[in-house]
C-alpha cells in the first residue's frame, strides 16, 4: 500500500524521493503515551499515512482529538465502530509497519497470548508486516518473569521488542524501562521500512565496543583542533548493536548533539588520548570493537593554560605532536595477547581519492596497514558522508572480499556492518 512522494530531508532540507507507507501507531496506556505524539508527527512529516490505534486506557493519558489532529485520520479503540469497513482486519492487513509506543506490560501480555479484545490487539493478529514494540514500564514490571516470558514469546513470533532505555521513570525512581526517545524509535522504524530483517537478535550475549564522533585536541582553554564528524554513523551502530541484543559500550567524542542511544553505556571523552585509554580498557574484554570515531591524528604539542592573545609573544606557528593510532594499537594488542584472538576489529576509512589512486585503492592499502578484520569505506567530499543522514560505500574484509554497501540511511549501513561483524564472531 505505498506510493511515491517527495519529502524534505531533515538534515539537508533537500527534497528527496521516498515512498509513502501505511503505518499503524498503537498506543498503550502508560504515562509515556504523550511521547507517541512526537512519533506520530515524525511519521506524518516524513510523508507517511498514519493510523493511530490507542487502547482505551491510553486515552486516559492523551485525548482522541490529539491523535486525530496529528494523524489526520479518525481514531477508535474498539471493534464495533465503523463495522462495515471491518477495521480490525483491514488496518493490520494494509499496514506496512505497526509500531507500538509505549508498549505496556499489559498490552504485551495480551498480544503474546493472542487476545483480540480491542482494535489494537485485533490489528496485531492480522498484521503480516514488521511489528515493533517500544516498551515503557517500571523496572520491576520489565524484569518480572511474566514480562520476560511475554517478550520472548513476541520475539519468537517475529515481532521486534526494543530494549528500553534506562533513566528517570514516572516517579523519583530510575532504572531500565524508559521509552526510547521518539526520534530513536522513528529511526528504527524507518530502518525496518528499508530492510525488514535489520534487527535480528544475533548479538545476544556479545559485548561490543563502538567509538563515535570526533576528538578535540585543545590548544588553549577556548581553541582546539577538531573535525567535522557528526557521530551519526557510530551512534547508529551502537544503537543497532544494542537492539540486536549486544551489551554495548559507546565511547563518544564530540557529536552534532545526538541523544544517547537506549540500552547503551555511553562514555564521553574529549581527546584522542582519553579515547585510547577507554578503548584499550574495554577492548580487553569484548567480542568486537568498531572504530567509527574520527580521531584527530595530531594534537598541539603544548597546551597553553590561558587564552593565546594577539600581539607581543603571539606564536608564529603551532607545533603538533602525532596522536596514537588507537585502531592499530588494538590490532597490536591482539597480536600481543592483551586482546582476545577472536575479537573482531572493524575500522572506518573516509577517503576522497586523488590523482595517485581512487577511493578503493587507498582503502585496500589502509586495511593492510591497520591490520583490522573489516574496513568500512566511505567516499567523502562533495557533501558526502559528513553531517548528512545518508551514506554508502564498501566493506572490505581481511580475507579479500569486497562488498558494495547500497546507498541508504546510516542505520541501514550500520545494519550491514553488524551483519558482517555477526558473521565473523566465533
Ligand atoms: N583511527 C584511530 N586512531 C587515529 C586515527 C584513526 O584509531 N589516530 C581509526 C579511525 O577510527 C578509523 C581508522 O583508524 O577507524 C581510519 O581512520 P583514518 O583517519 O581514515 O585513517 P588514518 O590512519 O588517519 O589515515 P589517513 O592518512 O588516511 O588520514
Amino acid at each position: 500500500m505505498s506510493d511515491a512522494v517527495s519529502v524534505s530531508d531533515s538534515v539537508s532540507g533537500a527534497h528527496v524521493p521516498t515512498t509513502r507507507k501505511q503505518i499503524v501507531v498503537g498506543v498503550g496506556g502508560g504515562i509515556a503515551a504523550y511521547k507517541s505524539c512526537a512519533l506520530i508527527r515524525s511519521f506524518t512529516e516524513a510523508g507517511h499515512h498514519v493510523r493511530v490505534v490507542p487502547t482505551e486506557s491510553a486515552l486516559q493519558f492523551v485525548g482522541k482529538a490529539t491523535f486525530e489532529a496529528l494523524s489526520g485520520n479518525p481514531v477508535q479503540t474498539g471493534v464495533f465502530a465503523d463495522v462495515p469497513q471491518v477495521p480490525h482486519v483491514r488496518l493490520g492487513q494494509e499496514a506496512d509497519l505497526v509500531v507500538i509506543a509505549p508498549a505496556t506490560a499489559d498490552l504485551m501480555a495480551r498480544a503474546a497470548s493472542g487476545r483480540a479484545d480491542d482494535l489494537l490487539t485485533g490489528t496485531l493478529l492480522t498484521a503480516r508486516c514488521p511489528v515493533l514494540f517500544a516498551p515503557a514500564m517500571h523496572t520491576e514490571m520489565w524484569e518480572h518473569p511474566a514480562t520476560v516470558a511475554n517478550v520472548a514469546t513476541l520475539r519468537s513470533y517475529g515481532a521486534i521488542v526494543l530494549e528500553p532505555a534506562s533513566g528517570r521513570l514516572t516517579g523519583k525512581d530510575t532504572g531500565a524501562g524508559r521509552l526510547p526517545e521518539p526520534e530513536e524509535i522513528a529511526g528504527l522504524a524507518a530502518l525496518l521500512l528499508e530492510r525488514r530483517d535489520a534487527l535480528p537478535r544475533d548479538l545476544e550475549g556479545k559485548r561490543v565496543v563502538v567509538s563515535a564522533g570526533g576528538t578535540r585536541e585543545p590548544l588553549d582553554p577556548v581553541r582546539f583542533l577538531g573535525n567535522r564528524s557528526s557521530g551519526k554513523q557510530g551512534y547508529a551502530i551502537a544503537r543497532l548493536a544494542a537492539q540486536r541484543g549486544a551489551d554495548v559500550v559507546l565511547v563518544s567524542g564530540y557529536t552534532a548533539g545526538i541523544s544517547e542511544p537506549a540500552a547503551v553505556t555511553t562514555v564521553h571523552v574529549r581527546t584522542a588520548q582519553e579515547m585510547q585509554a577507554v578503548i584499550d580498557r574495554e577492548a580487553a574484554q569484548c567480542d568486537a570493537v568498531v572504530m567509527a570515531a574520527a580521531v584527530a591524528d595530531f594534537r598541539p604539542t603544548t597546551l597553553v593554560g590561558s587564552k593565546i592573545k594577539k600581539g607581543d609573544g603571539e606564536p608564529d606557528s603551532i607545533e603538533l605532536t602525532k596522536n596514537p593510532d588507537i585502531l592499530a594499537g588494538i590490532v597490536q594488542a591482539r597480536r600481543d595477547g592483551a586482546v582476545a584472538p577472536e575479537t573482531v576489529i572493524v575500522g572506518f576509512a573516509a577517503e576522497t581519492g586523488d590523482e595517485d589512486g581512487d577511493v578503493l585503492t587507498y582503502a585496500r592499502a589502509k586495511l593492510a596497514r591497520k591490520g583490522c578484520d573489516l574496513l568500512v569505506v566511505n567516499a567523502v567530499g562533495d557533501g558526502k558522508a559528513f553531517e548528512v543522514d545518508h551514506n554508502d560505500g564498501w566493506l572490505l574484509s581481511a580475507d579479500g572480499s569486497e562488498v558494495a554497501l547500497e546507498h541508504g540511511s546510516k542505520s541501514l549501513l550500520a545494519s550491514r556492518v553488524l551483519d558482517a561483524v555477526s558473521g565473523s564472531l566465533k
